[in-house]
């Protein structure tokens, strides 16, 4: 009988590719997936590192494997991903249940892990050097959506970060095995996908004759049978016409910028090494708006960075007014032991982090509804995922037919090119999930907008 195994995935996109590869290596060793921690021979927790917070949950979760393992005591323990990487004797120490550890660059190795792992308890998070002639076995999860990486590791040693020490140095993957991807995943069945890197405008710079992102994006844009390309993340020091170009004139590629900015303060992006001053990101932001008709950016925030005064964070929030940024994601600083940052003064308090984080949140509020009302009235191109239950669709929808009554299931969900979540009625007619439809927008919420399509709104059908 096959072994069963389960993994589980913590934080960003990179880790969910990752456990897609590892998926792929365990299923090609013969294993096979579960859904229950009980019928598991083998349990991995893919793990993050970015913010303490990530760790802790880490630890909770070993601690409650911990118990489990004396129930079925058969059962193997793994841990994987940036903490294990940046800690992984300490994980090991501190985790009695934890059979594997290994990192984020020697996942190649895991066949040979497990072995050992029958053998005796093993720690390996030593680095390879990637192997860019074939592709990693691969099982992707569902959706329409799948993630392609297109580079390993980052070079920029941001002072607040650990990503540079979890995923070691850059290095991109060859165009020709990208493309070689991206066709596999249409293939598969996907309609869309996201390429993924910690800094994808750097994409080639150290690879001689490699394409640069720019034109990665405009080779991608010929595959056939793909009809969105997205990416992420932007480096704005990094982020140059070539790219903002090419995403403005690749009809695949959607309009969607994630471009953290970080802080508005030239003192606090200094101190942040982020390699840009607060006018040098918002150039970049008028050649987006200038470029890219339509275009939706969004960004990454830190609070309280060590030293950020009253001034420095008022000037962060003139840059999420002036950049209009339809979203951002917001984060607290968190000390990270090992990290330049983290020996800086001035450390600020919990109420002032709490205070300015709410200040924030309601600046960006603002923002984001009074953009998403712009939206209503205009039309949308929606890439259709599934039905949505009537009770779950929107409130307030004005204009919208009336579906409290629940055989009523014309209700369904996608993302819009600018990535939106949008709910739409299809008026007479049933989209299949990859259609991309046209819809009417009526409302425009805070997390979701909403409105209706006609039948003659079917702008592709799934498999054109
Ligand atoms: N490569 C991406 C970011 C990867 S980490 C980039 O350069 O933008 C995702 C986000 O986590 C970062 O953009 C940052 O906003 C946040 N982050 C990273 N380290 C952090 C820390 N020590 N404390 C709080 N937030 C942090
Ligand atoms: Fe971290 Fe900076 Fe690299 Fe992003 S670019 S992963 S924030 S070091
Ligand atoms: Fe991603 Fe967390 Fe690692 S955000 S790169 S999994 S530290």
């Amino acid at each position: 009988m096959s072994k069963k195994f389960k993994i589980f995935t913590y934080g960003c996109q990179m880790n969910r590719y990752d456990t897609e590869t590892i998926t792929g290596y365990l299923e090609a060793e013969g294993y096979e997936e579960t859904e229950s921690n009980e019928s598991a021979d083998l349990i991995l927790l893919n793990t993050c590192s970015i913010r303490d917070k990530a760790e802790q949950k880490v630890y909770s979760q070993i601690g409650r494997l911990d118990k489990l393992k004396k129930t079925n005591p058969a059962l193997k323990v793994g841990v994987c991903g940036c903490f294990a990487t940046r800690d992984g004797e300490a994980i090991a120490k501190r985790g009695k249940a934890v059979d594997l550890v290994f990192g984020t660059q020697n996942i190649a190795k895991l066949p040979m892990l497990l072995e050992e792992m029958e053998e005796r308890r093993v720690v390996d998070t030593e680095p390879i050097a990637p192997d860019f002639t074939e592709l990693a076995p691969m099982v992707r999860g569902g959706g329409l959506n799948a993630f392609v990486s297109i580079a390993r590791g980052c070079d920029n040693f941001c002072t607040f970060c650990v990503v540079p020490y979890t995923r070691g140095p850059e290095w991109s993957k060859p165009s020709e095995l990208i493309v070689d991807e991206v066709e596999r995943a249409v293939e598969e069945g996907f309609r869309e996908v996201t390429l993924l890197g910690q800094n994808v405008n750097s994409y080639g710079r150290k690879s001689p004759g490699e394409l640069t992102f720019g034109g990665l994006m405009r080779r991608l844009n010929d595959v056939n049978g793909l009809e969105r390309i997205r990416f992420m993340t932007s480096h704005p020091k990094d982020c140059d016409e070539d790219m903002v170009d090419a995403m403005g004139e690749s009809p695949k590629v959607c309009e969607h910028l994630h471009l953290p900015v970080q802080s508005g303060a030239d003192a606090v992006l200094a101190r942040m090494e982020r390699g840009y001053t607060a006018e040098e990101y918002l150039e970049k932001v008028s050649l987006f708006r200038e470029r890219v008709k339509d275009g939706v950016l969004t960004s990454d925030v830190i609070i309280g960075f060590p030293g950020e005064r009253d001034e420095d964070f008022e000037r962060t929030l003139r840059v999420l007014r002036e950049a209009r940024y339809d979203n951002i994601y917001m984060f607290k600083y968190s000390p990270r032991p090992g990290t330049p940052a983290f020996d800086m003064e001035d450390t600020l308090p919990e109420e002032v982090l709490t205070e300015r984080f709410e200040e924030a949140s309601r600046v960006q509020r603002e923002m984001t509804e009074s953009l998403h009302a712009e939206l209503v009235g205009g039309v949308q191109e929606v890439m259709v995922e599934g039905a949505v239950k009537p009770r779950s669709a929107p409130a307030g929808c004005a204009g919208c037919p009336d579906f409290a009554d629940e055989s009523d299931s014309n209700w369904f969900a996608g993302r819009s090119r600018g990535n939106h979540r949008v709910q739409l009625y299809a008026e007479g007619f049933t989209p299949e999930p990859g259609d991309v439809v046209e819809v009417k927008i009526m409302r425009g919420g805070i997390h979701s907008l909403a409105g209706v399509s006609p039948p003659s709104a079917v702008v592709m059908e799934e498999g054109e």
